[in-house]
């Protein structure tokens, strides 16, 4: 089989239940008609996500994310429409073979066979004569050529021009090379970025090479690392080195361990600890943070031992506590970072540290009282002013009250003092649920209530495409297209299918969830349809007569201009006559 149809795409969904497959990611509990657990796409401690037996998608209440089973599996697992369809199919026992060449992403594709090439020329090169010293170099720092493998590490050579001859060899113009990161324009023409470097390859969340780290192998300290430039497949703050090989073992064991380095985390994985991602030294952004979430639910922090380490945790944890998740901490002594402390004192005492890890607030006091003089009563005032902050963000009842404990024992103040200084709780709960209530006009209503019942009831997609031109909301209009073409090429609707047909335009989706969201009741009369038909072709005509009247406007031929305004009259008597 070359590539899948629609329909045995849609065979492959139906052949499962989402609930099944659902549960196994989260656990789900019925009540009334539908399933409901936690949602795992925003931070959430209430079962906000529906699961609908019937409908078979899954959305939430909360954030908004829809989909069918397929967009659950992209979501959550971080892969490719093609990789879950497959992932499907496997779980029902159906057996397909699939076009690899189907699952590249068609978009930039040229960009991703350049990596694939340069990894494999720089991973070539290491094995060769010009590797023997970089070789030496990473056997000198306890890598072997297992890790060397497992990892695609390699070698850009001593030359300037290596790899863009081999890409103009194998036919990709200069614009492409540039557009790679690879290669630039220099006085000398064109040359390869990376020269005589150590070269790492990292991967997105699908695994795929989107970049390069390049590491000096003199021991020299100035530029120790090259990174890739950002691209249009690389973006700095969205990788986590290690995601895509560590995700599984972080699933299984239900933790996640974070590092800053990536030698960091190749390290950790030689000892065997394999459920750890490298966040490349940079600051964990948002992306990151929500990707950390969902790969479990322990996550620890063991940045480097040094004092920008412990600056890196604490800005991490802030982060990480806007979505909810409270992560524990591992602090290394003596400034040591993960891949020197496994060195310098082995596995079990480096084991032994993850396995007693702080917690956060522990953290922060310590953090906090870092360059204070606490016998100093502005320092003091200080250092509890910023706890009580702290405490404010925090999201764990137990934690907090552990910690009004401790810090009116250090402070010799009255826990009740502490506990009045802080913001209600509940207060801010109610309030950040019902944020979202947004005003809708009659034509966006008109809309939304016909766009629903499209969805199930092709009676309404063909009295639709018989009266309305255009939908007023660009978004809605868009939908509405989708569903027409949908039912003129399969001859039914049903929106589980129509979402895998959309594979993964996430605007789309978020559109069709939102519309499903207005949960209005099954049956429909033929003249509630009419009305809603109704106001949109008023919409329709209301912009035809605004558009004659800006033609008359510049009109300046008379009779020209009073055929405009006769065309006006009919429009208006036609809208009327609708009322
Ligand atoms: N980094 C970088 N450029 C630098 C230094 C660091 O991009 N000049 C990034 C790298 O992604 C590195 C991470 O920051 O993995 C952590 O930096 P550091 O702790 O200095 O690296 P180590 O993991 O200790 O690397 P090494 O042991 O090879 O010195
Ligand atoms: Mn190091």
């Amino acid at each position: 089989m070359a590539f899948l149809t629609n329909e045995e795409i849609n065979n492959i969904r139906s052949s499962v239940s989402i609930v099944d497959v659902i549960s196994d990611y989260i656990p789900l509990t019925k009540k009334g008609k539908n399933y409901f657990g936690v949602c795992p796409f925003h931070d959430d401690h209430a079962p906000s996500m529906s699961v609908s037996e019937t409908k078979q998608i899954y959305k939430c209440f909360s954030c908004g994310a829809t989909g069918n089973v397929f967009n659950f599996i992209m979501d959550y697992e971080h892969v490719s429409f093609m990789e879950a369809v497959k992932m499907v199919a496997s779980k029902a026992g159906i057996d397909v073979v699939f076009d690899n060449y189907k699952e590249q992403p068609k978009k930039n594709n040229d960009i991703y066979e350049i990596y694939e090439l340069s990894n494999k020329l720089y991973q070539n090169n290491i094995n060769t004569s010009s590797g023997t010293k970089a070789l030496e170099y990473l056997k000198n720092r306890s890598i072997d050529e297992d890790v060397i493998k497992e990892f695609g590490i390699g070698l850009s050579l001593k030359k300037h021009d290596v790899l863009t001859n081999l890409l103009t060899k194998k036919g990709y113009t200069k614009e492409q090379q540039l557009k790679s990161g690879l290669v630039i324009e220099n006085d000398y023409g064109f040359q390869d970025i990376y020269y005589d470097r150590i070269m790492f390859p990292l991967w997105d969340m699908f695994g795929k090479v989107v970049g390069f780290s390049g590491r000096r192998y003199d021991d020299v300290k100035e530029y120790k690392y090259i990174n890739t430039k950002e691209t249009d497949i690389f973006k700095k703050g969205e990788i986590l080195y290690n995601y895509h090989r560590a995700k599984d073992e972080a699933r299984r064991k239900n933790q996640v361990i974070i590092m800053e380095g990536f030698m960091d985390v190749i390290r950790a994985y030689t000892i065997g600890v394999k459920n750890v991602v490298a966040t490349m030294g940079t600051a964990v952004t948002k992306e990151n943070a929500s990707n950390i979430k969902r790969m479990a639910k322990e996550v620890i922090l063991c940045f480097d031992g040094d004092s920008a380490g412990s600056k890196a945790t604490f800005a991490c944890i802030n982060e990480l506590s806007k979505i909810g998740v409270i992560p524990k901490i591992v602090r290394l002594p003596n400034d040591l970072d993960p891949d020197d402390y496994i060195k310098k004192y082995g596995k079990e005492a480096f084991i032994s540290m993850l396995d007693n890890p702080i917690n956060v607030m522990d953290f922060k006091l310590r953090y906090l009282k870092e360059g204070k003089d606490l016998t100093s009563s502005i320092d003091m005032a200080s250092y509890v002013n910023q706890i009580i902050s702290e405490l404010n963000n925090l999201d764990d009842d137990v934690l907090r009250e552990i910690t009004i404990k401790k810090i009116s024992e250090e402070a010799s103040l009255d826990e009740d003092f502490i506990r009045s200084h802080l913001e209600k709780k509940e207060v801010k709960e109610i309030v950040t649920k019902k944020v979202e209530t947004k005003k809708y006009n009659k034509y966006e209503k008109a809309e939304q209530n016909l766009l629903y019942y499209m969805l199930r009831d092709p009676e309404v997609i063909k009295l639709y495409n018989k009266k309305i031109t255009y939908m007023p909301t660009m978004k809605y209009r868009f939908l509405a297209r989708e569903i027409s073409y949908f039912y003129k090429q399969f001859d039914y609707i049903n929106i589980a299918d129509l979402l895998s047909f959309l594979k993964d335009d996430p605007d789309m989706i978020k559109t069709i969830g939102e519309i499903d969201f207005l949960d209005l009741k099954e049956e429909h009369s033929k003249e509630e349809i009419n009305d809603y038909i109704n106001v949109i072709y008023e919409y329709n005509v209301n912009r035809e007569i605004e558009k004659l009247k800006e033609q008359m406007k510049k009109e300046t031929n008379p009779l020209v201009k009073a055929e405009l305004g006769s065309k006006i009259m009919n429009l208006r008597i036609r809208r009327e006559e609708y009322d």
